[in-house]
C-alpha cells in the first residue's frame, strides 16, 4: 500500500517535529496533526513562527516549508482519523499520579482514549502506529480496543518509537542513527511495516531502517533510554568520588571515553538528568520488571534514579553548606531552568528540584532562562505541591535579563548549559553581586579559572576547586 494520507494524534514535542519533517520530506503525503488543545494548534498555525509551541533549532523553517502545502494542524480529530490511511499516536504518557502503580507505571489513559476514538470513527482499514513511548505489550491493549468494534474494519498496529533528543530534534529526524519499526510477523503485518518503511525511505537509507517484532521494538525504546540515563548516573556517581579524591571528572570521562568499547558520548557530569523520558521510562521499566517478579532487575535499574535524585539533592545541599549553612532570605540566581540547552522544555528539569530544596531553606530565588516562560516555571513548582502557589510566587522572581537576575545576588547556580552563559560579562556580574560572590556551575560550562581570577568562589561538579 502506498501511503498518501497520514494523521498524527498529539501535537507535542514528539508529534509536532516528527510529522513536520515527514511532511517536509514527503510532499506527496498529506500530513494532518491533530490535538485536543486548541491553543496549541493555534500556536502551530501562527503566522509568526516565533510562537510555535515547541522551540527547536531549524524547526520553523521545516514547518514553513510544508505548512498549508501538505502539512496541516487541526483540532478536528475525527475528520483527520477518518481520512487517513495511517494514524500515529503521539500523545503524552506521563507517570501515573494516582492508584495502582502510582509514581512508577505509565499512565495510558490518553492512549486508550485515542484507540477508542479511532475505533469509533474508522470506516476503512487503518495502520495505527505507536509513536509515544509505551510499556511493552501496549500494542496488544490497543489492538484489543480497536478490534472490539465488530464493524469489519481491520487494523494493523506498528511500534515506531522516536529516538529524537530535544534541542537536536530536527537534525535527529533528518539524519537518524536508525529508525525502528516493529510489527506483526504475518504477511499483513509485514505489509504494514513495508508501508511505513517506504515513508521513511524518502530520505533515510534503507540499511538504517530496522524492522523487528512489536515487542522488541517497544522494549528497545525503554532499553535505549535506560542505558543512556545509566551512563549519566554512572559518571555522576564518579563525580562525587572525584570531588573527594582530587580527581577531575572531566579528565576521567575523557580517559574512559577513548576506550572504543565505552565511547565518548553521554559522559558529561551534571546536576542530574531531566527531561520527559529518562525518569519516566526507567520507572516504567522498574514497574514492568516487578510485575513479572524480577526484583533484581527492577532494583538494578531503580538505582539509576536513586543516584540521579541524590545528585540533584547534593547540589542544593552544597549551596546551603557553602553559604555558611543558611540561605534564608538570601537571593540566589539560577541561570537556566530548561532540562538541557536549546529547548524550552522543563519537564523533570533538575532546576525544579534544586529550587524546591532551596525554597524549603527560605531562599529568594531569581531565575533567568533564555527560552522558558515565567508561567512554565511557576507551573513546574506548583505541580510538586510541596507548598502553596502563593508561597512559590513569593519565593521566586523570574527575570528577562541575566544581569538584572544576578544583581545583588549572593550566589549564582548554573542549571542549564546554555551557550550564551559562557559569553556573559562576568566582571560586570561580579561587580554587582554581594561578596563573597559564589558560582555553582551545575553543568561545568563556565571557565572556573577565569572566574576565580575575577574573584568568584567557584565550584563545579566533579572536581575539587
Ligand atoms: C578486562 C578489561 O576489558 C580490560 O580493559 C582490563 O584491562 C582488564 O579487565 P578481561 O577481564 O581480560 O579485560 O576481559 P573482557 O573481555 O573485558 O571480559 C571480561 C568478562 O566479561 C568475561 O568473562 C567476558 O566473557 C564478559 N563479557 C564481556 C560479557 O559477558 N559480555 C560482553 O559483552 C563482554
Ligand atoms: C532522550 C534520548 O536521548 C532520546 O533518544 C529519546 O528519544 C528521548 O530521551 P532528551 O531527554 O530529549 O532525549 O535529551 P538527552 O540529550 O538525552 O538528555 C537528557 C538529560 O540528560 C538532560 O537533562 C541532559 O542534560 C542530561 N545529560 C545528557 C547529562 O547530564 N549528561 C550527558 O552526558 C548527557
Ligand atoms: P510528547 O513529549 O510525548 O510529545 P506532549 O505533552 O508534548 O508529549 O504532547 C502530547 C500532546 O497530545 C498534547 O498536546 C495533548 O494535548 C495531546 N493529546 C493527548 N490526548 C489526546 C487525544 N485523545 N486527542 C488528541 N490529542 C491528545
Amino acid at each position: 500500500m502506498k501511503i498518501t494520507n497520514i494523521c498524527c494524534i498529539g501535537a507535542g514535542y514528539v508529534g509536532g517535529p516528527t510529522m513536520a519533517v515527514i511532511a517536509h520530506k514527503c510532499p506527496d503525503i498529506k500530513v494532518t496533526i491533530v490535538d485536543l488543545n486548541a491553543e496549541r494548534i493555534a500556536a502551530w498555525n501562527d503566522e509568526n513562527t516565533d510562537n510555535l509551541p515547541v522551540y527547536e533549532p531549524g524547526l520553523d523553517q521545516i514547518v514553513l516549508s510544508a505548512r498549508g502545502r501538505n502539512l496541516f494542524f487541526s483540532t478536528d480529530v475525527e475528520k483527520a482519523i477518518d481520512e487517513a490511511q495511517m494514524i500515529f499516536i503521539s500523545v503524552n504518557t506521563p507517570t501515573k499520579t494516582y492508584g495502582l502503580g502510582k509514581g512508577k507505571a505509565a499512565d495510558l489513559k490518553y492512549i486508550e482514549l485515542c484507540a477508542r476514538q479511532i475505533a469509533a470513527v474508522a470506516k476503512d482499514d487503518k495502520i495505527v502506529v505507536e509513536k509515544s513511548t509505551l510499556p511493552v505489550r501496549t500494542a496488544e491493549a490497543v489492538k484489543n480496543i480497536l478490534d472490539s468494534t465488530g464493524n469489519g474494519v481491520k487494523f494493523q498496529i506498528l511500534s515506531n518509537p522516536e529516538f529524537l533528543a530535544e534541542g537536536t530534534a530536527v537534525e535527529d529526524l533528518l539524519n537518524p542513527d536508525r529508525v525502528l519499526i516493529g510489527g506483526d510477523t504475518d504477511a499483513e503485518g509485514q505489509a504494514a511495516i513495508n508501508a511505513l518503511v517506504d515513508v521513511y525511505a524518502n530520505w533515510i537509507p534503507k540499511e538504517r531502517i530496522l524492522t523487528t517484532n512489536v515487542w522488541s521494538s517497544e522494549l528497545s525504546k525503554l532499553t535505549a533510554n535506560a542505558f543512556l540515563a545509566q551512563r549519566v548516573s554512572s559518571i555522576n556517581a564518579m563525580s562525587e568520588l572525584c570531588e573527594k579524591t582530587g580527581a577531575d571528572v572531566n579528565e576521567v570521562a575523557r580517559a574512559i571515553g577513548m576506550d572504543s568499547r565505552i565511547g565518548p558520548k553521554f559522559l558529561k557530569s551534571s546536576v542530574g538528568f531531566g527531561g520527559s523520558c529518562f525518569q519516566k521510562d526507567i520507572l516504567n521499566l522498574v514497574y514492568i520488571a516487578k510485575s513479572y517478579g524480577l526484583d533484581e532487575v527492577a532494583d538494578y535499574w531503580e538505582q539509576v534514579i536513586i543516584m540521579n535524585d541524590h545528585q540533584k539533592r547534593r547540589f542544593a545541599a552544597n549551596i546551603v553548606k557553602t553559604l555558611y549553612n543558611t540561605v534564608s532570605g538570601k537571593k540566589i540566581t539560577f541561570l537556566g531552568w530548561a532540562f538541557k540547552k536549546d529547548t524550552n522544555d522543563t519537564r523533570e528539569s533538575a532546576a525544579i528540584y534544586v529550587a524546591d530544596d532551596l525554597l524549603h531553606e527560605q531562599a529568594n530565588i531569581a531565575v533567568f532562562d533564555p527560552k522558558v516562560e515565567e508561567t512554565t516555571i511557576f507551573r513546574d513548582l506548583d505541580y510538586l505541591a510541596t507548598r502553596k502557589p502563593e508561597e512559590n510566587k513569593a519565593g521566586v522572581t523570574v527575570y528577562q535579563d541575566p544581569y538584572e537576575a544576578c544583581r545583588g545576588t549572593h550566589a549564582i547556580a548554573v542549571l542549564t548549559e546554555w551557550d550564551e552563559f559562557k559569553g556573559y560579562d562576568w566582571q560586570k556580574i561580579y561587580d554587582n553581586m554581594k561578596k563573597p560572590a559564589f558560582v555553582f556551575d551545575g553543568r561545568n560550562v563556565l571557565n572556573g579559572k577565569e572566574l576565580k581570577e575575577i574573584g568568584f568562589i567557584f565550584t563545579g561538579v566533579g572536581k575539587a576547586y
